[in-house]
Protein backbone atom coordinates (compact mmCIF):
# COMPACT_ATOMS: atom_id res chain seq x y z
CA UNK A 1 0.00 0.00 0.00
CA UNK A 2 1.30 3.29 -0.60
CA UNK A 3 2.08 5.59 2.03
CA UNK A 4 -0.23 8.31 2.43
CA UNK A 5 1.63 9.97 5.15
CA UNK A 6 5.68 10.66 4.41
CA UNK A 7 7.67 11.80 7.61
CA UNK A 8 11.04 13.13 6.90
CA UNK A 9 13.56 14.74 9.04
CA UNK A 10 16.03 17.28 7.47
CA UNK A 11 17.85 18.47 10.25
CA UNK A 12 15.95 19.74 13.32
CA UNK A 13 13.01 20.05 10.98
CA UNK A 14 10.30 17.15 10.67
CA UNK A 15 8.24 17.21 7.83
CA UNK A 16 4.64 15.53 7.67
CA UNK A 17 3.47 15.47 4.30
CA UNK A 18 0.54 14.49 3.19
CA UNK A 19 0.44 12.13 0.02
CA UNK A 20 -2.64 10.97 -1.42
CA UNK A 21 -2.81 12.47 -4.95
CA UNK A 22 -5.20 10.70 -6.46
CA UNK A 23 -7.61 11.71 -3.55
CA UNK A 24 -6.46 15.18 -3.35
CA UNK A 25 -5.16 14.22 0.18
CA UNK A 26 -8.44 13.65 1.62
CA UNK A 27 -7.73 12.32 5.21
CA UNK A 28 -8.38 8.80 6.12
CA UNK A 29 -8.41 7.15 9.98
CA UNK A 30 -4.75 6.18 9.53
CA UNK A 31 -3.24 8.97 7.93
CA UNK A 32 -4.36 11.07 11.02
CA UNK A 33 -2.85 8.28 13.36
CA UNK A 34 0.32 8.26 11.54
CA UNK A 35 0.09 11.86 11.46
CA UNK A 36 -0.54 12.11 15.67
CA UNK A 37 2.27 9.80 15.93
CA UNK A 38 4.65 11.98 13.96
CA UNK A 39 3.88 14.88 15.90
CA UNK A 40 4.80 13.25 19.53
CA UNK A 41 7.41 11.75 18.68
CA UNK A 42 8.87 15.03 16.56
CA UNK A 43 7.70 16.77 20.32
CA UNK A 44 9.62 14.15 22.27
CA UNK A 45 12.50 14.42 20.38
CA UNK A 46 15.30 17.21 21.55
CA UNK A 47 16.93 16.58 17.96
CA UNK A 48 13.30 18.02 16.72
CA UNK A 49 13.17 21.78 16.67
CA UNK A 50 9.98 22.08 14.18
CA UNK A 51 7.10 20.59 12.34
CA UNK A 52 6.42 21.43 9.05
CA UNK A 53 3.15 20.47 7.09
CA UNK A 54 3.41 20.00 3.34
CA UNK A 55 1.04 18.72 0.73
CA UNK A 56 1.38 17.25 -2.65
CA UNK A 57 1.12 19.74 -6.27
CA UNK A 58 -2.01 21.21 -6.56
CA UNK A 59 -3.72 19.58 -3.33
CA UNK A 60 -3.01 20.45 0.82
CA UNK A 61 -6.01 18.54 1.53
CA UNK A 62 -9.65 17.89 0.61
CA UNK A 63 -10.56 17.01 3.93
CA UNK A 64 -11.84 14.40 6.10
CA UNK A 65 -12.20 11.24 3.89
CA UNK A 66 -16.25 11.52 3.21
CA UNK A 67 -16.06 7.53 2.59
CA UNK A 68 -15.19 7.65 6.41
CA UNK A 69 -17.23 10.25 7.27
CA UNK A 70 -20.49 7.73 5.32
CA UNK A 71 -19.56 4.93 7.43
CA UNK A 72 -20.13 7.07 10.61
CA UNK A 73 -23.32 8.63 8.79
CA UNK A 74 -25.14 4.75 8.26
CA UNK A 75 -24.29 3.26 11.86
CA UNK A 76 -20.74 2.26 11.27
CA UNK A 77 -17.94 3.62 13.97
CA UNK A 78 -15.81 6.42 13.67
CA UNK A 79 -12.92 5.87 15.76
CA UNK A 80 -11.07 8.30 17.38
CA UNK A 81 -8.01 9.17 14.97
CA UNK A 82 -9.55 12.56 14.22
CA UNK A 83 -10.58 13.33 17.65
CA UNK A 84 -6.70 12.43 18.90
CA UNK A 85 -5.12 14.32 16.31
CA UNK A 86 -7.42 17.50 16.72
CA UNK A 87 -6.43 17.30 20.25
CA UNK A 88 -2.63 17.06 19.41
CA UNK A 89 -2.42 19.65 16.72
CA UNK A 90 -4.23 21.89 19.58
CA UNK A 91 -1.10 20.51 22.16
CA UNK A 92 1.65 20.42 20.27
CA UNK A 93 5.04 21.48 21.81
CA UNK A 94 6.89 22.98 19.30
CA UNK A 95 6.08 25.05 16.28
CA UNK A 96 4.61 24.20 12.98
CA UNK A 97 4.82 25.73 9.31
CA UNK A 98 2.98 24.79 6.53
CA UNK A 99 2.76 24.79 2.92
CA UNK A 100 -0.49 24.99 0.73
CA UNK A 101 -0.58 24.73 -2.64
CA UNK A 102 -4.10 24.17 -4.55
CA UNK A 103 -6.88 22.65 -2.54
CA UNK A 104 -6.88 23.03 1.04
CA UNK A 105 -10.84 21.77 2.15
CA UNK A 106 -12.00 20.97 5.69
CA UNK A 107 -9.19 19.97 7.92
CA UNK A 108 -7.02 21.46 4.80
CA UNK A 109 -8.01 24.97 6.29
CA UNK A 110 -8.57 24.32 10.02
CA UNK A 111 -5.18 22.58 10.65
CA UNK A 112 -3.67 26.12 9.10
CA UNK A 113 -5.32 27.61 12.36
CA UNK A 114 -3.03 25.73 14.74
CA UNK A 115 0.04 27.03 12.44
CA UNK A 116 2.76 29.50 13.83
CA UNK A 117 3.70 30.20 9.94
CA UNK A 118 1.51 29.18 6.94
CA UNK A 119 2.89 29.49 3.26
CA UNK A 120 0.22 29.32 0.52
CA UNK A 121 0.68 29.86 -2.86
CA UNK A 122 -1.85 32.13 -5.10
CA UNK A 123 -3.67 29.13 -7.10
CA UNK A 124 -4.59 28.51 -3.25
CA UNK A 125 -8.35 28.09 -1.80
CA UNK A 126 -8.88 27.64 1.96
CA UNK A 127 -12.92 26.71 2.43
CA UNK A 128 -14.55 24.63 5.41
CA UNK A 129 -18.24 23.45 3.69
CA UNK A 130 -19.06 22.31 7.09
CA UNK A 131 -22.57 23.24 7.37
CA UNK A 132 -23.18 22.94 3.68
CA UNK A 133 -22.24 19.16 4.52
CA UNK A 134 -24.77 19.26 7.90
CA UNK A 135 -21.83 19.40 9.95
CA UNK A 136 -20.19 21.66 12.33
CA UNK A 137 -16.82 23.70 12.42
CA UNK A 138 -14.07 21.27 14.00
CA UNK A 139 -10.40 21.56 15.07
CA UNK A 140 -11.66 24.46 17.38
CA UNK A 141 -12.06 26.76 14.82
CA UNK A 142 -15.19 27.99 16.17
CA UNK A 143 -12.83 29.71 18.57
CA UNK A 144 -9.80 30.10 16.67
CA UNK A 145 -11.38 31.30 13.65
CA UNK A 146 -12.97 34.11 15.33
CA UNK A 147 -9.74 35.53 16.98
CA UNK A 148 -8.04 35.45 13.67
CA UNK A 149 -11.16 36.55 11.16
CA UNK A 150 -13.40 38.53 13.84
CA UNK A 151 -16.85 37.63 14.33
CA UNK A 152 -17.65 38.48 10.53
CA UNK A 153 -15.24 36.72 9.08
CA UNK A 154 -15.18 33.67 11.01
CA UNK A 155 -19.12 33.74 9.69
CA UNK A 156 -17.85 34.15 5.76
CA UNK A 157 -15.53 31.15 6.30
CA UNK A 158 -17.14 28.81 8.97
CA UNK A 159 -20.63 29.98 8.17
CA UNK A 160 -21.46 30.80 4.34
CA UNK A 161 -18.38 28.42 3.33
CA UNK A 162 -16.70 30.86 1.69
CA UNK A 163 -13.36 30.01 -0.19
CA UNK A 164 -10.87 32.31 0.86
CA UNK A 165 -7.86 33.02 -1.75
CA UNK A 166 -4.41 33.25 -0.86
CA UNK A 167 -4.49 37.06 -0.89
CA UNK A 168 -7.79 37.26 1.10
CA UNK A 169 -6.46 34.91 3.81
CA UNK A 170 -3.20 37.06 3.99
CA UNK A 171 -5.09 40.10 4.15
CA UNK A 172 -7.43 38.62 6.78
CA UNK A 173 -4.74 37.37 8.99
CA UNK A 174 -5.18 33.28 8.25
CA UNK A 175 -1.89 32.83 6.91
CA UNK A 176 1.84 34.63 6.78
CA UNK A 177 2.93 34.65 3.54
CA UNK A 178 2.05 33.81 0.06
CA UNK A 179 4.45 32.77 -2.80
CA UNK A 180 4.89 31.18 -5.93
CA UNK A 181 4.21 27.54 -6.47
CA UNK A 182 7.94 26.75 -7.12
CA UNK A 183 9.13 28.75 -4.39
CA UNK A 184 6.66 26.92 -1.97
CA UNK A 185 8.84 24.60 0.04
CA UNK A 186 11.85 26.56 -0.08
CA UNK A 187 9.95 28.92 1.40
CA UNK A 188 8.52 26.57 4.47
CA UNK A 189 12.12 25.28 4.81
CA UNK A 190 13.84 28.32 5.43
CA UNK A 191 11.08 29.71 7.49
CA UNK A 192 11.65 26.11 9.25
CA UNK A 193 15.31 26.50 9.29
CA UNK A 194 15.23 30.01 10.51
CA UNK A 195 12.67 28.72 13.58
CA UNK A 196 14.86 25.45 14.34
CA UNK A 197 18.13 27.90 14.54
CA UNK A 198 16.91 30.17 17.63
CA UNK A 199 17.64 29.07 21.09
CA UNK A 200 14.85 26.79 21.58
CA UNK A 201 13.83 27.55 25.27
CA UNK A 202 13.47 31.02 24.65
CA UNK A 203 11.38 30.69 21.49
CA UNK A 204 9.33 27.96 23.89
CA UNK A 205 8.30 30.51 26.28
CA UNK A 206 7.72 33.06 23.83
CA UNK A 207 5.62 30.62 21.64
CA UNK A 208 3.47 29.14 25.13
CA UNK A 209 2.86 32.85 25.78
CA UNK A 210 1.38 34.15 22.69
CA UNK A 211 -0.66 31.03 22.64
CA UNK A 212 -1.93 31.42 26.40
CA UNK A 213 -3.65 28.60 28.02
CA UNK A 214 -5.04 25.37 25.31
CA UNK A 215 -7.55 24.62 28.52
CA UNK A 216 -10.42 26.44 26.46
CA UNK A 217 -9.02 25.10 22.73
CA UNK A 218 -9.23 21.77 24.16
CA UNK A 219 -12.73 21.92 25.67
CA UNK A 220 -13.62 23.33 22.05
CA UNK A 221 -12.48 20.79 20.25
CA UNK A 222 -14.22 17.92 22.91
CA UNK A 223 -17.84 20.14 22.47
CA UNK A 224 -17.33 20.63 18.54
CA UNK A 225 -16.22 16.95 18.41
CA UNK A 226 -19.70 15.80 20.14
CA UNK A 227 -22.22 18.20 17.87
CA UNK A 228 -19.81 16.61 15.07
CA UNK A 229 -20.79 12.92 15.63
CA UNK A 230 -23.91 13.51 16.03
CA UNK A 231 -24.55 15.95 13.24
CA UNK A 232 -22.90 13.11 11.07
CA UNK A 233 -26.02 10.88 11.85
CA UNK A 234 -28.24 13.35 10.81
CA UNK A 235 -30.24 13.74 8.01
CA UNK A 236 -28.82 16.36 6.70
CA UNK A 237 -25.20 15.34 6.72
CA UNK A 238 -26.39 12.10 5.30
CA UNK A 239 -28.27 13.64 1.96
CA UNK A 240 -25.15 15.85 1.81
CA UNK A 241 -22.72 12.94 1.64
CA UNK A 242 -24.93 10.56 -0.59
CA UNK A 243 -24.48 13.41 -2.87
CA UNK A 244 -21.08 13.98 -3.11
CA UNK A 245 -20.65 9.67 -3.25
CA UNK A 246 -23.03 9.43 -6.08
CA UNK A 247 -22.33 13.09 -8.07
CA UNK A 248 -21.52 12.52 -11.91
CA UNK A 249 -18.34 13.66 -12.52
CA UNK A 250 -18.34 16.48 -15.65
N1 LIG B 1 -13.14 12.40 0.59
C1 LIG B 1 -13.07 11.33 -0.24
N2 LIG B 1 -12.73 11.43 -1.53
C2 LIG B 1 -12.43 12.65 -1.98
C3 LIG B 1 -12.49 13.79 -1.19
C4 LIG B 1 -12.86 13.63 0.15
N3 LIG B 1 -12.89 14.67 1.00
N4 LIG B 1 -12.13 14.87 -1.95
C5 LIG B 1 -11.88 14.39 -3.17
N5 LIG B 1 -12.06 13.06 -3.20
C6 LIG B 1 -11.84 12.15 -4.33
C7 LIG B 1 -12.90 12.30 -5.38
O1 LIG B 1 -14.04 11.52 -5.07
C8 LIG B 1 -12.17 11.78 -6.60
O2 LIG B 1 -12.12 10.38 -6.52
P1 LIG B 1 -12.32 9.48 -7.85
O3 LIG B 1 -11.27 9.94 -8.78
O4 LIG B 1 -12.15 8.09 -7.36
O5 LIG B 1 -13.71 9.80 -8.34
C9 LIG B 1 -10.75 12.28 -6.37
O6 LIG B 1 -10.64 12.52 -4.99
C10 LIG B 1 -10.43 13.57 -7.09
O7 LIG B 1 -11.43 14.52 -6.73
P2 LIG B 1 -12.20 15.43 -7.78
O8 LIG B 1 -13.48 15.85 -7.18
O9 LIG B 1 -12.27 14.72 -9.09
O10 LIG B 1 -11.19 16.65 -7.92
P3 LIG B 1 -11.54 18.16 -8.20
O11 LIG B 1 -10.23 18.84 -8.33
O12 LIG B 1 -12.54 18.29 -9.29
O13 LIG B 1 -12.26 18.67 -6.84
C11 LIG B 1 -12.51 19.00 -4.50
C12 LIG B 1 -11.57 18.63 -5.65
C13 LIG B 1 -11.71 18.85 -3.22
C14 LIG B 1 -13.01 20.43 -4.67
C15 LIG B 1 -13.73 18.06 -4.51
O14 LIG B 1 -13.27 16.72 -4.65
C16 LIG B 1 -14.52 18.13 -3.24
O15 LIG B 1 -15.34 19.01 -3.09
N6 LIG B 1 -14.31 17.19 -2.31
C17 LIG B 1 -14.99 17.12 -1.07
C18 LIG B 1 -14.38 18.10 -0.09
C19 LIG B 1 -15.07 18.05 1.25
O16 LIG B 1 -16.24 18.30 1.36
N7 LIG B 1 -14.31 17.68 2.30
C20 LIG B 1 -14.78 17.50 3.62
C21 LIG B 1 -14.69 18.78 4.36
S1 LIG B 1 -15.29 18.59 6.02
Amino acid sequence: MTDHILVERQDAVQIIRMNRPDKKNALTRAMYAKMSAALAEGDADPAIRVHVFLGVPGAFSSGNDLADFMVVATGGDGGTEVWDFLMALARVEKPIVSGVDGIAVGIGTTLNLHCDLTFATPRTVFRTPFVDLGLVPEAGSSLLAPRILGQQGAFALLGLGEGFSAARAKAAGLIYEVVEEGALEASVLAAAGQIAAKPPQALKIARDLMRGSRDDLVARIGEESEHFRERLKSDEARAALTAFMTRKKA
